[in-house]
């Protein structure tokens, strides 16, 4: 690294390494609950790992991208992160606000609205924490003397997530209006400003990984946000087609969500044309492998499987099943938590000084957990087809399917089993990095090759 205080985002990464952890084992308690075996019920019930299941998945991606927006802006802004001690406020805090809210779910202290379980007033907290973050990070742009487009594009993604969140604070007494405003959180992230951080990310990560030129790179950038614009914010209307909303939501959000797989096909092309394009021969493999996995898995997760039940003929009969599980967790997997794994692979060696990349538990833990994903997303597939013909089209009881369908979650747990292996492995070497040193720092116009060859044993 160039910047001492870019030590901090290590620490940031090693949240996100219990998280996740713990996001795994939540989803463990569910599979065995779906095929009976639900001794932890009084607990932990099904509701409340669900909720905690995808609360943690949402919280360790965001300290995901803190941890690498101090590790990128400092680096492309030429100067110190503004303040390492509001950095730190603003970590623990976070920790403080995430233990209460998982708590909390467990003591029934939730909200019943999908991905925003986490109770009002702890909200306002969330919202201090995330000014405090845009505020240290604003300031380390202002205050540097070099301004980019993956930088901007960057921030502005991360300020415009924090500004998203502020819509399902809104109290309303209508269930329609809640779950149309709840939309602007949850799809107005996923399929819009998280790309931009994603597109972002994937932007540094290919001028450092690749050695083309950042005019090019930055060039597909501009594309990228563009089409995740034309695309994503009309594509709101495929989660308003059954909620009480005006009917013209049907044709509109047909249309205009169907075209989303663009922005995820471009960025696919994107990060492989520029491997393609590469002069040079990065020392860091397997970062590249998380970083092309990543732009691949998320056309697949979010662009084709979202196509594949975006349609209101077809969403019509999938709504609400498990097809959207099938959906969610590989889109989830392969655009964010791929693109956080593959900053922190990246990262690791800067930060801690030591040459452990392309080692075999690395190359292990990538291979292992992308095909254990793609298991998975098969036994939800199945299960969720099922659950669609049964179910909807022979009109068989919600209950007398769910038993039917109970098979499946073999397959799931047996599948998840292989992930869990990979992400083991990953955290693994994790460990092995060891902490953050000050040996670590290199002089500021260091290239990135003379980086990694700088590094200790
Ligand atoms: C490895 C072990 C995992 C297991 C056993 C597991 C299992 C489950 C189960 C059983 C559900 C509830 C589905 C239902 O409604 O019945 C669920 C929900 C969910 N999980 Fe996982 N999961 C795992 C890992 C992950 C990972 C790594 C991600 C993301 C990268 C993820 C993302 C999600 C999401 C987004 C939902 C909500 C889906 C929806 O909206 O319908 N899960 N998971
Ligand atoms: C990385 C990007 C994406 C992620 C992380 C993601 C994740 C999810 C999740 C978790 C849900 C369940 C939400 C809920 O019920 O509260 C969902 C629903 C949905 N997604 Fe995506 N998605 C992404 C991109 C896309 C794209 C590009 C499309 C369309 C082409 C799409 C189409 C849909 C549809 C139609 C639903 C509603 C399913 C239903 O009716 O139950 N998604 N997505
Ligand atoms: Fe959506």
């Amino acid at each position: 690294m160039k910047y001492k205080s870019q030590k901090i985002a290590y620490w940031f990464f090693a949240t996100c390494m219990l998280l996740f952890s713990l996001q795994i084992i939540y989803g463990f308690v569910m599979g065995f609950a779906r095929i009976g075996m639900d001794g932890l019920h009084d607990f932990i019930p099904f509701n409340a790992a669900r909720a905690t299941h995808t609360n943690l998945l949402v919280v360790w991606l965001l300290t995901g991208f803190m941890g690498a927006a101090y590790f990128i802006i400092p680096d492309e802004s030429g100067r110190e992160l503004f303040s390492v001690k509001l950095a730190w406020v603003q970590l623990i805090s976070l920790i403080v606000v995430g233990v209460v809210a998982i708590i909390g779910f467990h003591l029934n202290y939730w909200e019943g609205r999908k991905f925003l379980e986490i109770p009002r007033p702890l909200d306002f907290l969330v919202v201090v924490n995330v000014l405090m973050f845009i505020f240290n990070i604003g300031m380390t742009i202002l205050k540097g003397n070099r301004y980019s487009t993956t930088q901007l594009v960057l921030f502005i993604g991360l300020l415009s997530a924090a500004l998203l969140y502020l819509p399902g604070m809104i109290y309303f007494r209508s269930q329609t209006m809640d779950s149309y405003f709840r939309w602007w959180v949850v799809h107005l992230w996923v399929e819009g400003v998280w790309e931009l951080i994603m597109g972002s990310i994937l932007s540094y990560l290919l001028i450092k990984l690749t050695g083309v030129d950042r005019e090019v790179i930055e060039k597909w950038l501009y594309v990228i946000v563009g089409l995740t614009f034309l695309s994503g914010l009309l594509g709101t209307g495929h989660h308003y087609y059954y909620i009480g909303t005006p009917k013209y939501w049907l044709m509109v959000g047909g249309i205009f969500s169907a075209l989303e797989p663009l922005a995820f096909l471009g960025m696919a092309l994107f990060a492989i044309n520029m491997y393609r394009k590469s002069g040079r021969e990065h020392p860091n493999k397997i970062s590249l492998y998380w970083t092309i996995g990543c732009s691949i898995m998320s056309f697949v997760g979010a662009g084709f499987l979202g196509i594949a039940h975006t349609i209101p003929q077809v969403n019509l009969w999938t709504h609400g099943t498990l097809v959207t599980a099938m959906h969610g967790h590989m889109a989830f997997w392969g655009a964010y938590a791929m693109i956080v794994l593959a900053v922190i692979t990246y990262c690791l060696p800067l930060l801690t000084g030591r040459k452990l990349w392309n080692n075999l538990p690395g190359l292990l833990s990538f291979w292992l957990a992308n095909i254990g994903m793609t298991a998975m997303t098969g036994a939800f597939a199945v299960a969720g087809i099922t659950q669609v013909y049964l179910e909807r089209k022979m009109g068989m009881d919600f209950l007398t399917v769910q038993k039917e369908i109970q098979i499946h979650f073999v397959g799931l747990i047996a599948a998840a089993s292989l992930f869990t292996i990979g992400a083991i492995l990953f955290i693994y070497n994790f460990i092995k990095f060891g902490l953050p040193s000050d040996e670590a720092i290199v002089p500021e116009n260091t290239s990135d090759e003379a980086l990694y060859a700088a590094k200790r044993g």
